[in-house]
C-alpha cells in the first residue's frame, strides 16, 4: 500500500511545483521584460524614469516605475516572493520523497562511489547549502564588482560542482543535484539578499532617509543572476527523464555546454526586451552548444570491468536472485520486457534502452523490482499499449517473485 501512497505523494508534489515554478519564473520573466522596457515618461510625477503602456485580457495598463520610491508610499504594496519560497520548498520536499527515499536507486550508483544512503543524503545537504555559501562569498569578494568576472566565476564554480557531483552520485542524482544548487541559489537570493534589502530601502524611506543605493545595486545583480541561470535550471530539472542526457560519459561538461546554451537565449530575449536589435550570435553559440551536446552524448558510457567486478553484493538484491520464484519471473520479463529495455535494444524504432531502464540481465532486473512492480503490476504501462502481450497470470507471477524476496 506505501508503494502507492508514495506514488501520489510524490505526484501532488510535483505538480504544487511545477505550478508555483511556473509563477515564479512567469512573474520574474515579466518583471524584466517590463523594465528593460520602460522608456521614458513625457509627462510623469517626479521620480518616475520610466513608463510602459501594455495591453492584456481585455484593458490597457499604464505603469510607471518610480526609480527610488515616490513621494508617500503606498498603502498597499504586493511583494512577489511566495513564488520563488514555494518553488524551493516543494522541490525540497520532491527532493525527499524521490531521491532522499530511493536513494539506493537513484542516488548511489555503485560503480561511480560506494556509499550507503544516509551518506548519500548527507552529501546532498551539504551540496546544497555549500553552493549557496561559497557563491555568496564570490558576490561579495573583490571579483564581484566586475560584473563579467563574477560571472566568469559562478560559472566555473558550478562546472567544478557538476564535475565532481557525476563522481559522487548516480548521473540522473548528480544532474538534479546541479539543478538544485542552482535553484537554492536562486531562492537564496531572494530570501537573503533581494527582499532583505527591499525592505531595508523601504523602512528608510518611511523614516524620511535617503535609501543606500549599494543596496540596490546588489539587489539588482543578484536578480540578474537569476534571470540567466532560469533556462539551465528548468533543462536540468526535467533531464532526469533523459538518459542520453544524464547518463552518458561527458554527463558533466554537457551541463557546462547546457549553462552557456540557456544563458545565451536569455541574453537574446532581454536585449530585444531593451527594444535593441538582439544579437543572432545568441542562437548560432546554443545552437552550436547543443549539437555538441547531441555529440557527447552519443559516446558510450563504457563501465571498466574491473569497477563492476569490485561493487559489493547488495543483500536485497541477493535475496531476489535467491528467490525460488526469480527464474519464472526473469523468463517473463526477458520476453516481454527486454526487446525493448536493454543495452542494445532490438525493437525497430527503439534506438537506447527506455528511460535507462535495462532489463537484459539477472541483475538488472532484480535491481529494478520496483519499477517493475509498479509499471507492470500496479499498473499497466508497461508494456506500453501492451504490445508484447503480457498476460494477467504473468502480471501476478512478478508480483508472487517480488513479495518473496521483501
Ligand atoms: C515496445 C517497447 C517496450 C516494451 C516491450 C517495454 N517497454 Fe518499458 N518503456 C518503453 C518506453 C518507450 C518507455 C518510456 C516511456 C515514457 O517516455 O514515458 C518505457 C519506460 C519504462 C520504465 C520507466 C518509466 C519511468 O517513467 O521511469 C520502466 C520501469 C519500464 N518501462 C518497465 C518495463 C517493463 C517491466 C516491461 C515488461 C513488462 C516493459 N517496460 C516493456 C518501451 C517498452
Amino acid at each position: 500500500m506505501d508503494l502507492v501512497i508514495w506514488e501520489w505523494v510524490s505526484f501532488a508534489a510535483r505538480w504544487l511545483h511545477v505550478v508555483t515554478a511556473i509563477a515564479w519564473i512567469g512573474s520574474s520573466f515579466y518583471f524584466v521584460a517590463l523594465d528593460l522596457g520602460l522608456r521614458k515618461a513625457a509627462e510623469a510625477p517626479a521620480g518616475v524614469g520610466g513608463e510602459a503602456w501594455q495591453v492584456h485580457g481585455g484593458g490597457f495598463y499604464h505603469i510607471q516605475k518610480y526609480m527610488v520610491a515616490p513621494a508617500r508610499m503606498p498603502e498597499e504594496l504586493t511583494w512577489f516572493k511566495w513564488e520563488s519560497y514555494g518553488t524551493w520548498l516543494s522541490g525540497f520536499f520532491l527532493m525527499g520523497v524521490v531521491y532522499y527515499l530511493g536513494a539506493d536507486l537513484l542516488l548511489v550508483d555503485r560503480a561511480v562511489l560506494d556509499m550507503s544512503p544516509t551518506v548519500a543524503i548527507i552529501v546532498s545537504l551539504v551540496a546544497l547549502a555549500s553552493g549557496w555559501i561559497v557563491y555568496d562569498l564570490l558576490c561579495k569578494s573583490p571579483i564581484g564588482e566586475d560584473e563579467t568576472k563574477l560571472g566568469i566565476a559562478v560559472y566555473l564554480l558550478l562546472v567544478a560542482e557538476a564535475w565532481a557531483l557525476t563522481h559522487v552520485f548516480s548521473g540522473r542524482g548528480a544532474f538534479v543535484h546541479i539543478g538544485a544548487i542552482i535553484a537554492t541559489i536562486m531562492t537564496a537570493n531572494v530570501f537573503l539578499i533581494i527582499i532583505p534589502n527591499q525592505k531595508k530601502v523601504v523602512a528608510a524611506l518611511i523614516a524620511g532617509q535617503t535609501p543606500d543605493p549599494a543596496l540596490g545595486k546588489q539587489a539588482k545583480q543578484r536578480s540578474t543572476h537569476n534571470n540567466y541561470l532560469t533556462l539551465p535550471v528548468v533543462f536540468l530539472m526535467l533531464s532526469g527523464h533523459y538518459p542520453l542526457a544524464f547518463a552518458t560519459r561527458w554527463n558533466w561538461l554537457i551541463v557546462a555546454l547546457v549553462i552557456i546554451a540557456g544563458a545565451s537565449i536569455r541574453h537574446w530575449f532581454n536585449t530585444m526586451h531593451k527594444h535593441e536589435k538582439p544579437p543572432i550570435w545568441t542562437w548560432i553559440v546554443a545552437a552550436l552548444c547543443f549539437l555538441a551536446i547531441v555529440a557527447l552524448s552519443t559516446i558510450p558510457a563504457v563501465q571498466t570491468p574491473g569497477k563492476a567486478a569490485a561493487l559489493k553484493p547488495d543483500p536485497a538484491l541477493a535475496a531476489r536472485l535467491a528467490s525460488p520464484h526469480f527464474t519464472a519471473a526473469r523468463d517473463i520479463v526477458v520476453s516481454r520486457c527486454s526487446m525493448c529495455h536493454a543495452q542494445e535494444p532490438v525493437w525497430a524504432g527503439i534506438a537506447v534502452a527506455p528511460k535507462g531502464v535495462m532489463l537484459d540481465t539477472d541483475e538488472r532486473i532484480a535491481a529494478h523490482a520496483r519499477e517493475i512492480a509498479l509499471h507492470s503490476v500496479r499498473t499497466r504501462a508497461m508494456p506500453p499499449g501492451n504490445v508484447t502481450d503480457l498476460g494477467d497470470d504473468e502480471r501476478r507471477q512478478l508480483a508472487i517473485w517480488i513479495a518473496s524476496a521483501k
